[in-house]
């Protein structure tokens, strides 16, 4: 976890670096701290929290100077803290680095560094990075990182400065996203775009073990062995605006807001009614899906559950068999995977490290890996054969949402291209679905109208302390999301079971005045659902439940009744999840929690 940002250029870096850190925060906010280059050497400022202390530290002792690293920190090795919290520095304070990874032979390199007289201040891996940079500097900082990154063993990107050549900036990546802001007499780096998006457009995707060498002359991309390589400028076409909250008062409503758009977007030009299902970045061929004999969907968190939705949509539509795992449980047990076997991967970042982790297996042991993610030249894209690209534009919020709904939107596309491609699904009800899917951005922006009554709800009910979420088939798929959602952001402990299971054991769990929300959106399983609605109100249960328009008779049962646009069946997963993402939002409103950033968590977890 974790994001760096560096600044090499003619004006003050602080205000700079403390702007890309700002964008970055999703990353980890833990602590925060800049190091900058002036006459005086590296000057270090950093606190614990959240930037804004940082931010006032430095406004009550500015630091001068044009050159300058950052960082903004979730913690791993080494609690949040001021001695914890980077940049790290050598003993004599003359090299500074901000690292986002895992040195996982840290202490190996410790131990050795130690038996050379080297002291530690901090419990971090990256306080390794500066001391080993230090042992290796013989008048040469782009040589001494490369030998000093020979060593080490894990995920790093790296940005590093030098008191002795305070002309130069010096980073690299490793298992750990890093990009070069290019400007106009001034350069960047920084974990992810957003951070450099307010100073340029232009930039340079680093892969793994390039390094960056920046001086006033401008930019140098070296291979191993100093060996110059001649990178392509990315020009991001995406709106600044975009990564801003554009008059919402938090990211997270503001993408919810967006998702309508963000489905228009991940379907154009792929789903269209009368033409056949196009994906342009898979290549995989008819033969080879007719061969496949066994489909992974390997993904976290939320990710996972849209992988859960896809499961039954491309066994349904496709018939092909199909898994869906938990990258971390995935990558440690022994799957069965040869070159008929499929893997998706689904990662809004493309960075999740269990997910990364997981692609290699399945390409190592000869699967072929489709890559569903939202981030254009992430680890994901670049390491799978092919990439099927969400295009939900940046998210900021920790809690997803927009790139949820359009991770289910790939998944369906995967579903009908494959039906299509195998011929099991008549071609009049494969138009039907099309003609219908086409029309999801709308209900999706219907669904959104229900938001005050939902904010009403949630006032209601905020006091409650536990939540309980039923559906069978995709509605179980929509219950985990939504109870994810729900205590991702506002701490309230919930649990989300298949209704069908109710009855071996959490039914027990029900007491006069428990929340249980059922997802009733299926018509062919509805009398089933209310069956067992009906089981937990006779217990005391206060159900609210989300049904499709039309099936008013649920409300003879509950008063609490969301209803949702009329859609398919098929379908209702896109639809059904935003009142649910409404509720979590409010509830967190109520509650008073921080929705963009809820405790304990990260939006892109890059550590195991
Ligand atoms: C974190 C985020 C979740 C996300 C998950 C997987 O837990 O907080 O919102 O679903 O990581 O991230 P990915 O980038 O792989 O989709």
């Amino acid at each position: 976890m974790c994001g760096i940002v560096g600044y090499f250029g003619k004006r003050e870096a602080a205000p700079l670096l403390i702007e890309g850190l700002s964008k970055l925060e999703y990353r980890g906010y833990d602590s925060a701290g800049v190091a900058i280059l002036n006459e005086n050497g590296v000057n270090v400022a950093k606190r614990k929290g959240r930037l804004a202390n940082l931010e006032a530290a430095l406004e009550e002792s500015p630091i001068e100077g044009y050159v300058g690293i950052g960082h903004t920190r979730w913690a791993t090795h080494g609690s949040p803290s001021d001695v914890n919290s980077h940049p790290h520095t050598n003993g004599d304070g003359t090299i500074a680095v901000v690292h986002n990874g895992i040195i996982e032979n840290y202490i190996k390199i410790k131990e050795w560094l130690m038996t050379k007289g080297y002291t530690f201040k901090s419990e971090t891996d990256t306080e390794v990075i500066p001391n080993l940079v230090d042992y290796y500097y013989k008048g040469d900082l782009l040589n001494a990182v490369m030998e000093a990154t020979e060593k080490l063993e894990g995920s790093y990107a790296i940005g590093v400065i030098c008191k002795n050549e305070p002309d130069r900036l010096v980073a690299v990546r490793n298992e750990s996203p890093l990009i070069v802001g290019l400007g106009d007499g001034e350069n960047f780096i920084a974990s992810d775009i957003p951070a450099v998006l307010n100073q340029t457009r232009d930039v340079y995707l680093l892969e793994n073990k390039e390094f960056v060498v920046m001086t006033k002359d401008g930019v140098k991309i070296y291979g191993d062995f100093e060996k110059e390589i001649e990178k392509e400028v990315f020009h991001v076409t995406w709106n600044a605006d975009a990564a801003e909250k554009g008059g919402y008062e938090h990211f997270m409503m503001k993408e919810i807001h967006e998702q309508p758009k963000a489905i228009k977007d991940t379907m154009a030009g792929r789903i269209v009614p009368g033409h056949p299902v196009n994906i342009d970045d898979i290549h995989i061929t008819k033969e080879q899906i007719e061969k496949l004999n066994k489909v992974y969907i390997v993904a976290c968190g939320t990710a996972y559950h849209a992988g859960v939705v896809g499961k039954y949509v491309i066994e349904k539509l496709a018939r092909i068999p199909v898994e869906v795992d938990i990258a971390s449980e995935f990558r440690y047990r022994d799957p069965i995977i040869d070159q008929n076997t499929l893997m998706i991967v689904v990662s809004q970042s493309g960075e999740t490290a269990d997910t990364l982790a997981a692609l290699k297996m399945a390409k190592e042991r000869g699967a072929r890996v489709i890559a569903v993610t939202n981030v254009v030249g992430s680890s994901a894209a670049r390491e799978a054969d092919d990439i099927l690209y969400t295009w939900a534009g940046p998210e900021i919020a920790v809690a997803s949402t927009k790139a949820y709904v359009t991770q289910l939107i790939a998944m369906y596309t995967i579903a009908l291209f494959f039906a299509e491609q195998k011929g099991t699904v008549d071609p009049h009800d494969l138009e039907d679905m099309k003609k219908e899917m086409s029309t999801l951005p709308e209900k999706v922006e219907a669904a959104l109208a229900s938001e005050e009554s939902i904010h009403e709800l949630a006032k209601r009910i905020k006091e409650h302390t536990d939540m309980f979420f039923l559906g069978r088939g995709t509605d179980y798929a929509v219950a985990m999301e939504a109870s994810l959602k729900v205590k991702e952001i506002s701490y309230v402990h919930s649990e989300a079971y298949a209704s069908g299971e109710l009855k071996h054991g959490p039914i027990a769990l029900i007491e006069d005045g428990t929340i249980v929300v059922t997802l009733a959106t299926q018509n062919d399983l509805f009398d089933k659902t209310v069956s067992n609605m009906k089981e937990v109100i006779a217990r005391g249960a206060n159900v609210i439940a989300v049904a499709q328009e039309g099936h008013t008779e649920i409300e003879k049962s509950t008063e609490n009744v969301v209803f949702i646009p009329k859609v398919m069946d098929l379908f209702t997963p896109v639809v059904a999840i935003i009142p649910m993402q409404l509720l979590s939002y409010y509830l967190s409103i109520e509650k008073g929690c921080d929705v963009d950033k809820p405790r304990n968590l990260a939006k892109s977890v890059t550590v195991e």
